[in-house]
């Protein structure tokens, strides 16, 4: 019998890889053990998120599987998964930025639910207007 491992997850499409992202996965990350990120297809973020990703799908995930705080990389393909992966991966704390605050309280019949606050400024679609100008 080993210690058990206290286990994270987190959704989100981090496109163009940013330090708000990695400031995000290091206090998830804190949270326990072991970080699963789910992340949004690109089919997913185009169809139901009206985004459409710089990076695929496959290089997204190559990113963050090179930060150390990230231990698992798994597909976001609807909305509908969060209650079977929490007791898929047996999830012990899920965590989003507070840009979702309140939103996904009915998982907390299944595990702990966290909203971190955002760090001000930076976002995807800042960088994104920024470098039109
Ligand atoms: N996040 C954060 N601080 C930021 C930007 C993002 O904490 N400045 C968090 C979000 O709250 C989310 C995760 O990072 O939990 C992934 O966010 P995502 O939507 O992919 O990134 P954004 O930069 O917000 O992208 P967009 O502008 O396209 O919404």
């Amino acid at each position: 019998m080993g210690i058990k491992m206290k286990k994270i997850i987190t959704y989100g499409t981090y496109d163009l890889l940013h330090y708000g992202h990695v400031n995000l996965l290091q206090r998830a990350k804190a949270l326990g053990d072991y970080l699963i990120v789910a992340l949004s297809t690109d089919e997913f973020n185009w169809d139901e998120k009206q985004k459409k990703c710089y990076f695929p799908y496959s290089e997204r995930k190559r990113l963050l599987e090179s930060i150390r705080y990230v231990d698992l990389v798994i597909p976001e393909n609807s909305w509908d998964q969060k209650i079977s992966d929490v007791k898929e991966f047996k999830v012990d704390t899920f965590v989003m930025g507070d840009d979702w605050e309140g939103k996904f309280d009915f998982l907390k019949e299944y595990c702990d639910v966290v909203y971190l606050p955002r760090t001000p400024e930076i976002s995807t679609t800042q960088i994104k207007q920024d470098l039109k100008k």
